[in-house]
């Protein structure tokens, strides 16, 4: 009955598609769980680059069953063009699966979170969005008006609500300062084009999870974002509207708590943000701008160049906390080469007091500055390091002091995008190993 979760302890874009990645040939199932396609992971495939930002990475293995649970918000026409993209390339999308649960992100939920943005940048209070619609998706899911990915195979049955539903959105605009507009009949028609579309793909998808996990298969649980953008444990309002942590997991892909055995972490051995909101380690000089440079921290999603900082280890150990974290991943550790000296936050000062605790409060954080422990760095490039013996003395060190602050193992050390260029530590990957189908 093994479940591993695998979750961002960051800002998102932790490089968890390279943890998932490696241990997808263990896996017999990979569940995305929250989120939308304000997500985006880069997946290689032979010679192919492939941006992905719904459909699991999963896809690219043909063991695999890729699941889209009940807790993200699925724009049809980015879900269609991913199949269709995936499709070219010749990978077979036949093993997707998406919750008949998972609820709708509509035209005019993206129209609704540009024109909010636009309107909030004019009181410089805009959250940084990536303007996918997915926080006025999640808002009319909690509202009880919003539309699923079931509606889409009998959309004459939910008429009244696509009216009803497009009367407030359109109004909702017009109150927005938008002239953007909507019928519910285009809409009903645009639903029934989606549905025949991905009629095939749509299921019950907890009872696949379900019965995988009975049969004794492994699923992994791929989070997107990270622990610091949760809508309850992250830097609230610069958040996003969902649970990237490991709870998400259960309630977003259909599983119970003591049906996890495994929750994983990854984390950069840098920090990075995309968005605004507090960021007390930020690093505004050539070295965030080298960092920047050689870590290619540009979103997928959005392109926009990601703010960069040194690792903050105090909502890490919030992060170990609240996921409940049993091993990590370090990744792009590489990205460090080059720089003398590293600094590694380890406390704040905020109004003249030492704080070692994540303060809840966005503005109480944009108070915090933080206080540093430096680490000797190294100048060599590490990409050939196999073994944490062969890494120089002081990147030895720099992990040792971020596991230490971390009080879980780092069982995995990434030093460059390959797959084969991980460094293994005392870790057995997945105590429960499914037999994999021929
Ligand atoms: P939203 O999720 O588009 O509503 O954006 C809310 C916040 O989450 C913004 O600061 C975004 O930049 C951030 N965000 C959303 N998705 C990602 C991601 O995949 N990586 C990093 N930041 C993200």
């Amino acid at each position: 009955m093994p479940a591993t979760i695998i979750v961002g302890l960051q800002w998102g874009d932790e490089g968890k598609g390279k943890t998932t990645d490696l241990l997808a040939e263990q896996v017999a199932m990979v569940v995305r769980y929250q989120g939308g396609d304000n997500a985006g992971h880069t997946v290689v495939s032979g010679d192919e680059v492939l941006k992905l930002h719904l459909v699991p990475s999963g896809i690219l293995y043909s063991h695999i069953v890729s699941v889209i649970g009940p807790g993200v918000v699925v724009n049809p026409t980015t879900l269609i063009a991913e199949l269709d993209m995936l499709a070219s390339r010749g990978i077979d999308t036949a093993r997707l699966r998406v919750s008949a649960s998972a609820h709708l992100v509509l035209p005019f939920h993206v129209a609704i979170d540009r024109a909010r943005e636009a309107r909030l940048a004019g009181d410089g209070a805009a959250v940084g969005t990536t303007g996918r619609g997915v926080g006025p998706a999640y808002a009319d899911r909690a509202s009880r008006i919003g539309l699923r990915m079931g509606d889409l195979l009998e959309p004459t049955a939910v008429t009244a609500r696509i009216g009803r539903l497009v009367d407030e959105r359109n109004a909702e605009l017009a109150r927005l300062g938008s002239d953007e507009r909507w019928s519910a009949a285009d809409i009903g028609e645009a639903m029934t084009a989606w549905g025949a579309r991905l009629r095939p793909h749509i299921a019950d998808t907890t009872a696949l999870v379900q019965g995988a996990l009975r049969r004794g298969d492994h699923v992994l649980l791929e989070g997107a974002q990270g622990t610091l953008l949760d809508l309850d444990h992250g830097t609230y309002p610069y958040v996003t509207s969902s649970s990237p942590v490991a709870g998400g997991a259960c309630t977003g892909g259909g599983i119970g708590p003591l049906q996890v055995d495994e929750v994983l972490g990854v984390m950069k051995a840098y920090a990075t943000r995309v968005g605004a909101g507090p960021f007390p380690t930020e690093l505004t000089d050539g070295i965030g701008e080298s960092i920047a440079e050689r870590g290619k921290e540009y979103g997928t999603t959005t392109g926009r160049r990601r703010r960069v900082g040194w690792f903050d280890a105090v909502p890490l150990r919030y992060a170990v906390a609240v996921n409940s974290i049993s091993s990590i991943m370090l990744n792009k550790l590489d990205i460090l080469s080059g720089i003398e000296s590293l600094e590694l936050c380890v406390a704040y000062e905020i109004d003249g007091r030492r704080i070692a605790d994540w303060p809840s409060s966005a503005e109480v954080l944009a108070r915090a500055r933080p206080i540093y422990e430096s680490f000797e760095g190294w100048l060599e490039p590490i990409h050939g390091v196999r073994t944490l013996a062969d890494l120089p003395e002081t990147a030895r060190r720099y992990v040792t002091g971020l596991e230490e602050l971390a009080g879980v193992p780092i069982v995995l050390v990434s030093v460059g995008p390959e797959r084969t260029q991980t460094i293994e530590r005392a870790w057995r990957p997945m105590r429960h190993r499914p037999a994999i189908p021929a």
